[in-house]
């Protein structure tokens, strides 16, 4: 059993498998109220004054509040239990910032970035970073590029998407077609926040399937997919799986070819999530962004290759002709009048601060530094772990500062789930996944290089890693594993 199912199994017994979330990372959450309802969460009886219990409801409300230096210390010792983020190489999102940052975030932690009209400065901090991504992404001066920033990538796909939607359905409507089946044709390997918009939105998510020889979409497979119902096709610079930039002038370029032969207009939404803070710092000459003129839409994450802490993403329309006027609200009871296109109300304003800071911080120069340093760190990691033995490649680093290895053919008795958990016990989180449908035979592990990860972390990595792959073969092998030795004090 490996290190993730123990920790697993362990809160299943502590929280029953019917508290819902309450299990493994799944964030809904059942209700608690059989005989768990009565579970306590104790602290440290130093914590209480005299006569106190030292224990808390663990489902219900305290009848009476604490400390805050109790309380603090509470929460505190139970988040030692949390992962080291800096070890999660699974995630692609910042896990550090400098110190600077982070007092401008506190600084900023009450800061709505909704009450335009209460934080001016705040709001004028965020039209200069959508400036500067508009830029940075090649609009065009004739053009009058617009954008927004939101909670992250998953709400700037959904803007991106119902832009798409309802400019389809306006060209429908004015042509007298039916606009009861609109369609979106992306490949197999999005991200899940494209099918949770295509649920959502009601929109048929056309999934162009990956194969072994391209992982993720490609020009024909996009045109092959699209009819007079598609509202536009989604193409991804830097795939969640392994880190692979789609050709998207290749897809446009097929989408004009398929435009001249059948009259049928596609648009195309860029999903950067991370690639977008990537190609224009390591990448001039790749051409993605608006100056293909088929891009309509543009998102990232901020919180990614952005380099700020979790809690922003950006979208950004070539023209304001492409963001439908009936998405955007304007709210008065703020203050001033302020045109609005979001899906959440209040959310934080820190992050869009942090987020200026980084990019007057750091400057073009400062985030080309920063991403080569990945690059080359994710470039000669996979080529450390190419020549481990058991491994090949399925990416190298070279386009998103990521890539995914899975087992060799000729490697048996060990799985990449048992790498991954061998690497949990070293305190590295790596996750193992099947690939997308029609693929999803081959399992891999990838690993995200972000700011932060040091070519000295990467060889202890390389190291650790060695480790594991050896004890697995020994085990493998069906050597007696030498039994460990006690320490002599
Ligand atoms: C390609 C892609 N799109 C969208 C998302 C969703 O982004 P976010 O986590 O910022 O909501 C991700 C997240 O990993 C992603 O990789």
């Amino acid at each position: 059993m490996g290190a993730h199912q123990r920790g697993t199994d362990r809160r299943a017994a502590l929280y029953g498998e019917r508290a819902g979330g309450s299990v493994g990372p799944m964030p809904l959450h059942g209700h608690v109220h059989d005989e768990r309802a009565d579970d306590v969460v104790s602290f440290r009886p130093q914590f209480a004054d005299s006569g106190e219990t030292a224990d808390l409801p663990r489902f219900r409300l305290p009848d009476q509040g604490m400390a805050p230096d109790t309380a603090y210390q509470v929460v505190h010792d139970e988040l030692m239990l949390d992962g080291n983020a800096r070890l999660n190489l699974a995630t692609f999102v910042t896990t550090w910032m400098e110190p600077q940052a982070r007092t401008l975030l506190d600084e900023c932690a009450d800061k709505n970035m909704v009450d335009k009209d209460e934080y001016p400065q705040t709001a004028e901090l965020e039209m200069r970073c959508v400036n500067m991504l508009a830029d940075l992404w090649s609009a065009s001066e004739a053009e009058r590029a617009t954008g927004t920033s939101t909670t992250g990538s998953s709400e700037a796909c959904m803007l991106g998407g119902m832009a798409l939607k309802w400019r389809w359905r306006d060209r429908r409507r004015k042509a007298g077609a039916s606009t009861d089946r609109p369609n979106l044709v992306m490949g197999a390997n999005v991200q899940v926040c494209w099918e949770k918009f295509c649920r959502y939105w009601d929109v048929e998510a056309r999934l162009v399937p990956v194969s072994a020889d391209c992982s993720h979409l490609s020009a024909e497979g996009a045109v092959a997919h699209c009819d007079e119902n598609t509202i536009g096709v989604v193409a991804v610079l830097g795939s969640t799986f392994d880190g692979a930039f789609e050709p998207v002038a290749e897809i446009a370029a097929a989408l004009d070819d398929l435009q001249a032969r059948t009259g049928i207009d596609v648009p195309m939404h860029v999903d950067g999530a991370s690639g977008a803070f990537v190609a224009p710092f390591l990448d001039p000459d790749l051409v993605w962004d608006f100056r293909v003129p088929r891009v309509q839409s543009i998102n990232a994450s901020g919180h990614k290759y952005g380099l700020v802490y979790p809690g922003v993403g950006w979208v950004v329309w070539r023209d304001r002709e492409a963001l439908p006027e009936d998405l955007v609200f304007d709210v008065d009871y703020l203050g001033g009048s302020m045109p609005t296109f979001g899906l959440n109300f209040s959310r934080p304003g820190a992050q869009i601060v942090a987020q200026y800071y980084n990019f007057i911080r750091l400057g073009f120069d400062g985030y080309v530094r920063v991403q080569q340093a990945c690059r080359d760190t994710a470039m000669w990691l996979a080529q450390e772990v190419a020549g481990l033995g058991p491994f090949s490649l399925v990416s190298d680093g070279s386009a998103l500062p990521v890539f995914a290895f899975r087992m060799r053919d000729d490697t048996s008795g060990i799985t990449v789930f048992d790498v991954s958990d061998g690497l949990r016990f070293h305190g590295w989180q790596v996750p193992a996944y099947k690939m997308p449908p029609d693929q999803d035979h081959v399992g891999v592990l990838r690993i995200v290089v972000r700011n932060g990860m040091s070519r000295n972390l990467a060889e202890l990595l390389v190291a650790d890693l060695r480790t594991v792959v050896e004890g697995l073969e020994r085990r493998q092998a069906g050597s007696a594993t030498p039994h460990r030795q006690g320490f002599h004090h």
